[in-house]
């Protein structure tokens, strides 16, 4: 994949493609240990102390240069498995001189499994997550048990997983997974229980232009005027 058309991308390692020295590999000690690889990723950015959130899988990175541009006060992750799409947002943040954003090269399922501590993200981004279309492949998909227990651990109480999909038969998978994970805000469960999240309606920032959810380069590749994509929001419940 050449995005950069013949000019080489920079990913500004070290200020804004996370270098091995600030994301070193998982210690041997994981093995007896599986909490010595988390680290904390607010110490990456230049301000630490702000609001933390994460976007799974940037693409080619629109949304992120948007949500960083029109939130400065806050901290962004961008996580990325694609070696081309990660090279090609970080070169474009880097550009932009965005001091708010940091680029990480893995699995954000694994990330957040392994190096994330508790209760520390403000936002879960997750649009456009890949369908993987056939049977065979449903394991691959991101949105998950196995992804909203961590999701859900990492997020800060009152924190929110966003999600927004074209593809309607993982949109019907995930809400298997909602209905087993959140109540809607205003059920009111008559054996007084109480799933982990509170589902609630997605808001479209207002900085998204007319007619579109997210702004990302998918969206307006793939949806246009014709489709209308699905979403949600799954918040922890606020602390007490
Ligand atoms: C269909 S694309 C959508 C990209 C972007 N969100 C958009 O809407 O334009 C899905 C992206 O998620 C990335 N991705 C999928 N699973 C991932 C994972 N577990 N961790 C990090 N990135 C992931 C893929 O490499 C791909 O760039």
């Amino acid at each position: 994949m050449n995005l950069g058309h013949g000019r080489e991308l920079d990913a500004g390692e070290g200020v804004i493609g996370l270098s091995k020295a600030e994301y070193p590999p998982l210690p041997d000690s994981i093995v007896s240990d599986p909490l010595a690889g988390r680290l904390d990723p607010r110490r990456w950015f230049r301000e630490p102390g702000r609001r933390f959130e994460i976007e799974i899988g940037c693409g080619k990175g629109t949304f992120m240069l948007n949500v960083a541009e029109q939130n400065p006060e806050t901290n962004f992750l961008g996580i990325e498995w694609e070696g081309a799409y990660y090279a090609y947002t970080a070169d474009r943040v880097r550009r932009a001189a965005l001091t708010n954003v940091r680029m990480l090269h893995a699995d954000a399922v694994e990330f957040l499994k392994w190096r994330c501590p508790d209760a520390i993200v403000d936002v879960i981004h997750l649009y456009y997550s890949d369908p993987w279309p056939k049977a065979k492949h449903h394991k691959n998909r991101v949105l998950q048990d196995r992804f909203l227990e961590q999701a859900l651990r990492c997020l800060v109480p009152g924190g929110e997983l966003r999600i927004v999909t074209d593809h309607d038969d993982y949109w019907a998978w995930m809400e298997k997974y909602f209905a087993k994970w959140s109540d809607k805000v205003t059920e009111r469960r008559s054996d007084g229980g109480k799933k982990p999240f509170e589902r609630c309606a997605f808001a479209v920032p207002e900085w998204v232009g007319e007619g579109q959810v997210v702004a990302t380069n998918y969206e307006k590749k793939m949806c246009g005027d014709v489709k209308t994509p699905h979403s949600t929001v799954l918040r922890k419940p606020a602390a007490g």
